[in-house]
């Protein structure tokens, strides 16, 4: 109530806009919900009931439990608890989402409906038998669940209904339905590995049919007319037979392709399938960016590269961080002119604020992006990079700036010009975005290839040894900022993506590099010398650099104009991290110099004598003409 009161007084000073910004709240019941162990046991109780009542009700005559309702309970029970078991020791991290969980066990319940419905439409076609294990749609949990979790997941599909299904069919059956459905299940799972497109799952149907007439001819479910004595055998129904294998499952392929987005808008789940068509680059979001936003855009474009590299040479899903990278910073189309990459030749706004200000419009643009993406409807995954790219790291550049505001305060106080409570506070936790943290391997690799990006673009002369040390700088200055805490990367990830950061910048910036002479050694001491020189200037770690940039702000402070300092603030507004903010006061010192230099040597000259010696570029290149 005092909130809604105050929120309306600030709206009638003008100081607030009346409009709540969207949020992802996580309430305590959403959270046992979500990952509750209560829920999860309630999930499994009810599986086991279900597919208890479902057997007893739907399995053969001669079914191996038939006659008894409570022995069939039973070992559904402990099918059950093996697969508990198995999943939990086996994927913990999976076994805690209820989601999946739910997903998992409704995809196993849906395939034994599915095998009651094929026995019943096996014996229409053939009441004397002949398609009854030809005609299951023994791939459709397995795919499914390949498609939906993981692989990994796939494998507990297959093996668990296999062994419900098993106690569906007749006893005398029982054991080669469970032959069957193993292997037209793991057959399925090795194919759809990585499915990025829907042609994939039929390619991997026809596989399994295929696998499934082959076993059938094998184990005698389908019969040659040369090779049996059974009088009914024919060609033709032969082929009818093998034929109908390979139909089934591919018709049972199209059919999980065609359920797959009721099924991820149910579980929230979202497939590489998907993701590839969240790749769009015309998403109206992303076509915004460009007209609004193109410096933005063109910085999204070049992360999800780098993401996209990275993440496949980790085993992450490299699509998903493409596409993640893509609208990780959609929350800067709301102040694009305040971002260094879209100011461009007019006048930096920063100039005419304060640092705690210019830090506070920089650091919205996360929550201004979770804003949008939960408005535009965009995937979880997608708003869980957008809050979490930037950690809970410090934007060091209008820090050091603050600092060094207060310090000249300090010094007006010192000389009698300014009161002492003039002297603003200044506190690191201000100037640190609110977090969390990058918790999945793509968003931590979204993370480090946005500070990568960022800071690569301000390297003037790159060279490999320049872009490695730029990397190796960040990637430590990360970890020992605990950025990386929560991220689910080895030191053995990071040696990879450090490497493939590696590699797709260089690549990039191939018409820049200077690549070193054949005398290497030269070229080392060479680079090692640029490099002390640049790097306090060029905030060669973007993020990383500031104790360096701050040096070297401090350097060009005392003597550059307030002009130099507005040119070094515009190239400089970079949200996380500030480059070469000291650089143009540089530059402008040594031409300084040299113009002294020069008119000294004119003076001497007209005076008759030679004090300053000549510049190299006076020189004569010949010897000859010295004289
Ligand atoms: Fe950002
Ligand atoms: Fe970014």
């Amino acid at each position: 109530m005092l909130h809604i009161l105050a929120q309306k007084r600030l709206k009638s000073r003008g100081f607030s806009s009346g409009k709540k910004r969207r949020t992802t709240k996580d309430t305590p019941l959403a959270a046992m919900m979500r990952s509750g162990w209560q829920v999860c046991a309630g999930i499994f109780v009810l599986f086991t009931l279900a597919v208890s009542a479902w057997i007893v009700l739907a399995s053969a005559e001669d079914s191996i439990f038939s006659d008894n309702g409570l022995q069939t309970a039973v070992v559904v029970m402990a099918i059950t608890a093996t697969l508990c078991v198995h999943w939990h020791v086996s994927q913990p991290t999976t076994f805690k989402k209820n989601g999946r969980v739910t997903l998992m066990l409704s995809v196993i319940l849906i395939q034994l409906v599915l095998i009651k419905l094929s026995t019943v439409i096996a014996a229409k076609l053939a009441p004397n038998g002949g398609f009854e294990l030809i005609i299951l749609p023994f791939v459709f949990a397995p795919m499914v669940i390949s498609l939906m979790i993981e692989r990994q997941h796939g494998t507990f599909a297959v093996v668990y209904s296999s062994l419900y299904g098993g106690m569906m069919v007749p006893s005398r059956s029982a054991f080669l339905f469970v032959i069957f459905s193993i292997l037209c299940g793991f057959v399925a799972i090795y194919l759809t590995n990585r499915v990025r497109k829907r042609s994939r799952l039929m390619t991997a149907g026809i596989f399994a049919g295929l696998a499934c007439a082959i076993l059938a001819f094998a184990v005698g479910q389908i019969h040659l007319p040369f090779l049996t004595e059974n009088e009914d055998a024919t060609w033709a129904l032969a082929g009818q037979q093998a034929i109908m294998a390979i139909v089934v499952s591919a018709l049972t392929a199209i059919v999980v392709s065609g359920m797959l987005p009721l099924i991820e808008g149910v579980f929230r789940v979202t497939t590489d399938v998907s993701w590839i068509e969240w790749a769009d680059l015309n998403h109206p979001l992303l076509k915004k960016m460009t007209i609004e936003a193109p410096g933005t855009y063109h910085h999204s474009l070049v992360v999800a590269t780098l993401a996209e590299t990275a993440a496949e040479a980790v085993g992450a899903n490299a699509v998903m961080a493409r596409v993640c990278a893509y609208f990780h910073d959609i929350g800067k189309m709301n102040k694009p002119e305040y971002f260094v990459e879209n100011i461009g030749d007019r006048p930096n706004p920063h100039d005419d604020l304060t640092p705690t200000m210019s830090s506070l419009i920089v650091m919205a643009h996360v929550k201004d992006g979770v804003d949008l993406a939960i408005k535009h409807k965009l995937k979880r995954e997608m708003i869980d990079v957008i809050k979490e790219h930037h950690g809970k790291s410090l934007v060091k550049y209008f820090y050091h700036r603050a600092l060094e505001h207060q310090q000249e305060i300090r010094d007006l106080v010192a000389d009698n010009k300014a009161r002492e409570e003039d002297i603003p506070e200044v506190k690191e936790e201000s100037f640190r975005y609110s977090g969390p943290l990058p918790k999945s391997r793509e968003s931590a690799i979204i993370s480090l290839a946005d500070a990568v990006e960022s800071a690569s673009r301000s390297l003037k002369k790159p060279t490999p040894n320049k872009i490695e040390e730029l990397i190796d700088e960040i990637f430590k200055d990360r970890l020992l900022d605990g950025q990386l805490d929560r991220a689910q990367l080895t030191f053995d990830d990071l040696k990879k993506i450090k490497k493939s950061f590696n590699t797709t910048i260089r690549s990039m910036m191939h018409n820049r590099i200077e690549y070193p002479n054949l005398d290497k050694d030269k070229d080392k001491e060479k680079d090692k010398k640029a490099s002390a020189k640049e790097e306090a200037a060029e905030a060669a770690s973007g993020d990383n650099a500031a104790e360096k940039k701050a040096k070297a702000v401090d350097e060009s402070a005392k003597p550059a104009a307030k002009k130099e300092d507005s040119e070094s603030a515009k190239a400089d507004t970079k949200e996380g991290g500030t480059d070469e903010p000291a650089k143009p006061a540089k530059k402008k010192g040594k031409a300084g110099d040299q113009s002294q230099k020069i008119l000294a040597r004119i003076k001497a000259e007209e005076e008759g004598t030679s004090l300053v010696p000549k510049s190299e570029s006076d020189t004569p290149a010949d010897p000859d003409k010295r004289s």
